[in-house]
């Protein structure tokens, strides 16, 4: 989300003119855009602040924008904290960033926005910045309020952007060249067409005639150019059968889904007020497999959530295996300011995260490397969109990376790869002029 916000914001900016320097110390501007899921990343954003202040000093005309989720959740602070900063735009008002950086634009002198000024963020920056997959913001904000997380907090309440505007702007994206678009949202399986800033998305889903996430899907499915389509992330408790039929019907839907877990106890997974049990998410990991041919899931999992024990990380160890994820994205817990689990007291030791840290990954690369071997020998479409060192990469459907030697492939196209090496989490490809183009 964050990285899809910093791509339209930066995308904006270019469309008033501006360019991308790969060199901090000859910018006149410099957004730092930011994200407060963990402690971690929060602490990184503060101290790139104290990094610029020498530049500031250097260059007094040199603008710093800070923006986001930290910027919203600190935003009475940080001006007096870091002087260097000119502008703090939460991330809240991430959609209201051209108006916003139109203004202030003009007071800085460094090159005024005329003729967009008034347009919301997402037709103002329908040009891509990566040629071959985009990012597609489909709602924003989350209303979920699990337990440890700050994102509603900061972001807001949960909207979904129009469809009619979404299926508008891929449109948009296809006729530039682009072949793979990722739907993006919190959740973006409670999307309901028309909920809207005013309506709260919960009392606009009993209108029966709105479109939802699956509708929304095969909506997309039908847009000319577009070959692949992704989406993140799901709530299992809003993963409905229909949208299962959806991924396995709709041909242009990838066979992935990023659906989160976070912990393998029940016990845990009320704490966090995720509203499913493991059963419940176990059906649906059965019924994706079931349904879609060679289907890769992956998942996201916090350790040292408080109270969690030892019995009941085992359980998260049991999960892990059985769902049989290609890949987990894993997180020690860190407590964040005015959730409802920072009231609890985190006592989980700080040792004991990393080890369950270290525990579930290493449980989950060896799942995945048995899974990958699997698929030695085989044939895999390949969308490639990176040039590498020595040859390109791509991604197969089910969003592995392939390196491929070949160095004549060009951005965009698809080829059929023979998988001749397999690790953690890419493959090697090799392909052949008769398995090129299919
Ligand atoms: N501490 C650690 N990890 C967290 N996440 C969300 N909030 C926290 C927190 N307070 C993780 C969840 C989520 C991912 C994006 O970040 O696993 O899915
Ligand atoms: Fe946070 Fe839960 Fe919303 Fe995801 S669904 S953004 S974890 S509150």
């Amino acid at each position: 989300m964050n990285v899809a916000d910093s791509e339209e914001m930066a995308m904006h900016l270019m469309s008033c003119g501006h360019t991308e320097t790969g060199d901090m110390k000859s910018a006149d501007i410099i957004l730092v855009n930011t994200c407060s899921v963990r402690e971690h990343p929060e602490n990184s954003a503060l101290s790139f602040l104290g990094r610029i202040k020498p530049l500031k000093r250097k260059n007094p005309e040199l603008k710093v924008i800070f923006a986001g989720c930290v910027a919203q959740r600190l935003k009475d602070v940080i001006k007096k904290r870091f002087p260097a900063v000119d502008l703090v735009i939460g991330a809240k008002d991430i959609g209201k960033f051209p108006e916003i950086i139109g203004r202030e634009l003009a007071n800085w002198r460094i090159g005024e926005l005329a003729s967009s000024k008034a347009l919301p963020i997402r037709q103002s920056s329908s040009s891509p910045i990566h040629d071959v997959s985009s990012f597609v913001t489909i709602t924003r904000g989350c209303e979920n309020f699990c337990s440890y997380c700050i994102v509603p907090y900061v972001r807001g309440r949960e909207f979904s952007l129009p469809a009619s505007g979404i299926v508008n702007e891929i449109k948009i994206l296809a006729g530039k060249g682009v072949k793979e678009v990722t739907l993006l949202g919190q959740n973006v399986n409670s999307y309901i067409d028309g909920s809207g800033l005013a309506v709260r998305s919960s009392e606009k889903r009993q209108s029966s005639k709105a479109l939802d996430f699956a509708d929304l899907l095969s909506e997309v499915n039908k847009i000319e150019g577009i070959e692949r389509i992704r989406f993140i992330s799901s709530h299992p408790k809003d993963f409905s059968d229909k949208l299962i039929d959806a991924v396995a019907g709709l041909q242009k839907v990838c066979e992935h889904v990023h659906l989160p877990i976070q912990s393998g106890s029940d016990r845990i997974l009320a704490a966090m007020n995720r509203k499913y049990g493991v059963a419940k998410y176990m059906s649906i990991v059965e019924k994706l497999r079931n349904k879609v041919k060679d289907i890769s899931i992956t998942s996201d999992i916090l350790v040292g959530f408080p109270g969690e024990t030892e019995a009941d990380f085992k359980n998260t160890l049991d999960a892990v295996k059985q769902a049989g994820f290609d890949s987990l994205f894993a997180f020690k817990y860190s407590p964040r300011p005015g959730t409802l689990a920072a009231s609890l007291k985190d006592n989980v030791p700080l040792e004991t995260k990393e080890s369950r840290l270290q525990r579930v990954l290493h449980a989950a690369n060896t799942v995945a490397m048995n899974t990958n071997a699997k698929l030695a020998g085989t044939l895999q479409e390949v969308l490639i969109d990176a040039r590498e060192d020595d040859g390109h990469s791509g991604r197969t459907r089910t969003n592995k990376k392939v390196f491929l030697k070949n160095a004549r492939l060009s951005l965009g196209s698809t080829v059929t790869a023979r998988i001749v090496g397999t690790k953690i989490s890419t493959l090697i490809g090799e392909t052949a002029e008769g398995l090129c183009g299919i």
